[in-house]
């Protein structure tokens, strides 16, 4: 009898271990940028982006996109969201407009904000004001074009013949994930 009442508990514990596991592993899959697939999408649309992606932004967005340190995930689920991150403990966009503004006013001067992210010209605006971090404006503007459609690229989007450029910008949703 005693050795049954062990041998529930024992797998109760079991599960609930395989549980907490299984739990861990959805958190980090939500967590890892792009999919392989994603970045073969990008890779055919938008060959040169992946290059100045690789060069400029990968050493602190990660490789996939998927965040590092203070620079958040800019590729895969949830990335590139419409409202700009609460910086806070969350981690979760801000979408109440009241808590924005005083998110806004509460950001140190200099410090990076940003116009909600709609189309590819909202996302090239803000990328060529404020990336690469530490020497924004730098890159030419055909390499900020490329990477924007390298972003949406790998983030789903469908790209006209010729890319994202300033003609079509304003009219390419950025999809959300
Ligand atoms: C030196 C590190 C660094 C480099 C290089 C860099 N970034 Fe960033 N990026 C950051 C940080 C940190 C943030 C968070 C906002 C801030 O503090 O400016 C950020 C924010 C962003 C955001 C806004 C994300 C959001 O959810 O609001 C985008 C988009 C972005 N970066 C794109 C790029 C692109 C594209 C490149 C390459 C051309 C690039 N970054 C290069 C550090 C970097």
């Amino acid at each position: 009898m005693s050795s049954r009442i062990a041998y529930l508990g024992t797998s109760v514990v079991c599960g609930a271990f395989l549980l907490c596991g299984l739990v861990a592993l959805g958190c980090a899959v939500t967590q890892m940028g792009a999919t392989t697939s994603d970045l073969a999408r990008a890779h055919d649309q938008a060959g040169q982006g992946e290059t100045t992606f690789a060069n400029e932004c990968a050493q602190c967005h990660g490789q996939r996109g998927e965040g590092r340190g203070d620079a958040p995930a800019i590729l895969g689920t949830g990335a590139l969201p419409e409202y700009p991150r609460d910086t806070g403990s969350s981690g979760s966009p801000l979408t109440d407009p009241q808590l924005l503004q005083i998110e806004a006013q509460a950001r140190p001067a200099g410090a990076a904000w940003r116009d909600p992210f709609r189309t590819a010209q909202d996302l090239y605006e803000f990328t060529h004001t404020h990336m690469p971090r530490g020497h924004a404006g730098e890159l030419k503007p055909a390499d900020y074009w490329a990477v924007v459609s390298f972003l949406l690229a790998a983030q789903g989007a469908s790209l006209p013949t010729g890319g994202i450029g300033p003609a079509n910008a304003s009219s390419i949703q950025i999809p959300r994930r």
